[in-house]
């Protein structure tokens, strides 16, 4: 998931620095066009008979390794669980004892935030990582709170839908998934209620951002009706869920709507729209049109890629034009985005078929797990292969750093530029130089993106490394990010807390973070042949056959 990207907006500067560099695709095909698919496929069966022995191998398929290896013995990977958990109760207790029921702490002064409309950000996004960890006093103290909230109040302030949707309406989802009690899915249909309101435009395509005490929706920045494929393509695995477990298909049609106004749009027919499934970043939804932006799997497009593999698998293997868009976006990917350093690494860019922006940010580092992911489901041992490269060249960034951590986003040189482009400072060529990238923006906020594909990778291979990999990232928050009232952000990965603090500690945290680096030491615990992972790390079940109708 992305938050706040405002500050990204400099990539449009940046952009056609290395036109000429753009590496041949080894890629081969492997998609039909879906520009041209048929609406009528949004309950997704359509189809289903002619491949159902596809869909028949795919079930058979174990996501997660049947063996574990490499050096780290179980007793070993256990104590690091109990040191993750610890180390997330340092931070929940500051949190629960100066501050509860509040969205945020700020670390430092230990004083509350409302930044999520004040209904405890933290608090509902952690609930199933207290779970997960047996914090049950915890647990229960907070669903004391969760069922006195109301949503109709915003706080004096407007809901993001999209934050909205992943961390709250997934955090209530997913905490009744795990404790089965009925006040969660009861709260998470409250609040999914009121962002219907959100959807009610003449395209269906929902508002940025929503009044939820009136219903009026608008876009963040004030006037207009601008959205972004990210935070319009991100409903799919929550409101397929929620319809699944309250027989009431509106949340998965709402979805789906969405889905449908964006294939209307056909490349070469809009901003910066040249090839299928190189979704521009920029939407409109008022018009139900693309406003440009070159294509990106981090900022402003991530989780709509993700979503579209993820609740396919979610729905049994029932929504084949999820499928289908995952393999035409991924055929894409592979041509256009996915691209060798002068390094040999792997990284991942900006595109739109045209120009090539060479800037990862750190969203991005989501791909390399959700790309093993689908390999492991479509048992394509290639695309297995590819998050394997991208998933090391994430990590390099913050390996390669005196901290462990990475920063927010690097820049690549792609091979065959010249490494002397004076485009680069000294600085950054000498970075590129040492360690095959240069930090573009070198903040790290606590971010769990690179953490989560170590997490896919390792439930996905066995390899032990992985843990060794989350390990050190573990310890290198541990001593740059810790404070007495959590973990801060820190504002160079080069100098750690001595070259500045980002007093934020954000809910992602709490639902991210910990539960992926406690999940890496615990690989028994919420198997990935049982549980999809939302893009806020929330686990829904795969325990209701999708047969295309939800009653
Ligand atoms: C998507 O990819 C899988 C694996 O290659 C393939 O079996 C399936 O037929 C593809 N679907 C479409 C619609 O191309
Ligand atoms: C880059 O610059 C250095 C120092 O000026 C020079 O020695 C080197 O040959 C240059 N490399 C390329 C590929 O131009
Ligand atoms: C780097 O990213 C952080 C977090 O998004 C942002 O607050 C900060 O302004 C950015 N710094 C620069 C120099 O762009
Ligand atoms: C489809 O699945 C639902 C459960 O989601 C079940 O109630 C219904 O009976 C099923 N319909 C058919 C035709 O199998």
């Amino acid at each position: 998931m992305y938050v706040d990207f405002s500050h990204l907006l400099y990539f449009c500067i940046v952009g056609n620095l290395f036109l000429d560099s753009i590496p041949l695709s080894h890629a081969k095909p492997l998609a039909q066009s879906v520009s041209t698919y048929p609406t009528s496929a949004v309950f997704g069966l359509d189809g289903l008979a002619s491949t159902s022995g596809f869909v028949q191998q795919c079930k058979s398929r174990k996501v997660q390794s049947s063996r574990f290896h490499g050096l780290l013995r179980t007793r070993d990977a256990s104590s690091r669980a109990e040191d993750v958990k610890k180390g997330f109760l340092h931070a929940w207790n500051a949190y629960q004892q100066n501050t509860f029921g509040a969205d945020e702490i700020d670390p430092m002064t230990l004083e509350p935030k409302t930044t999520r409309n004040g209904w405890g950000a933290t608090m509902v996004d952690g609930l199933d990582t207290l779970w997960i960890m047996g914090l049950h006093d915890q647990f229960d103290a907070v669903k004391e709170k969760v069922a006195k909230l109301n949503f109709r109040k915003g706080g004096g302030q407007l809901a993001k839908v999209f934050e909205t949707n992943i961390r709250y309406v997934g955090g209530l989802i997913s905490a009744y998934e795990l404790s089965n009690d009925d006040v969660f899915l009861k709260k998470a249909k409250e609040l999914a209620d009121v962002l219907m309101d959100a959807f009610d435009t003449p395209t269906g395509v929902p508002w940025q951002m929503l009044e939820v005490e009136t219903g009026k929706g608008s876009s963040e920045g004030g006037s207009g009706s601008s959205n972004n494929l990210a935070e319009i393509g991100s409903y799919q695995m929550e409101f397929f869920r929620l319809s699944q477990l309250t027989k009431d298909p509106k949340y998965h049609q709402a979805a789906q709507k969405v889905i449908d106004v964006i294939l209307k749009n056909k490349p070469g027919e809009v901003p910066s729209y040249n090839v299928d499934g190189l979704y521009p970043t920029g939407f409109d939804t008022m018009s139900g049109k693309f406003t440009g932006g070159k294509a990106s799997w981090g900022a402003l497009g991530d989780s709509f890629y993700e979503y579209l593999i993820k609740t396919w698998y979610l729905s049994d293997f029932g929504l084949k034009r999820n499928l289908d868009m995952w393999n035409t976006s991924f055929d894409a990917f592979q041509k256009h985005i996915a691209t060798k350093g002068v390094d040999d690494r792997m990284y991942m860019g900006l595109s739109d078929g045209k120009d090539f922006t060479s800037i990862q940010d750190t969203f991005t580092c989501f791909a390399p797990g959700t790309i093993a992911l689908a390999g492991k489901l479509l048992d394509q041992k290639d695309s297995l292969d590819l998050a394997i490269k991208l998933g090391e060249a994430c990590y390099n960034t913050f390996s390669s750093m005196p901290t462990n951590l990475g920063a927010e986003s690097i820049g690549f040189l792609p091979k065959g530029s010249n490494p002397n482009y004076s485009g680069l400072s000294s600085t950054e060529r000498d970075q590129v130089k040492k360690h095959g990238f240069y930090n573009e923006n070198a903040s790290y906020l606590l971010r769990p993106e690179v953490i989560e594909s170590i997490f896919y990778l390792h439930r996905i291979t066995g390899d032990s490394k992985y843990q060794e990999w989350a390990w050190n990232i573990w310890n290198g928050i541990k001593k740059n990010c810790k404070v007495d009232g959590g973990y801060v952000g820190i504002k160079n990965v080069q100098g750690g807390k001595s070259s500045g603090i980002i007093p934020n500690q954000e809910s992602f945290v709490f639902a991210e973070t910990f539960k992926y680096l406690y999940l890496i030491f615990s690989p028994s615990e919420i198997s990935l042949d049982d549980y999809v992972f939302t893009t806020e790390a929330h686990p829904f079940k795969r325990n209701i056959p999708f047969n295309g109708s939800f009653s």
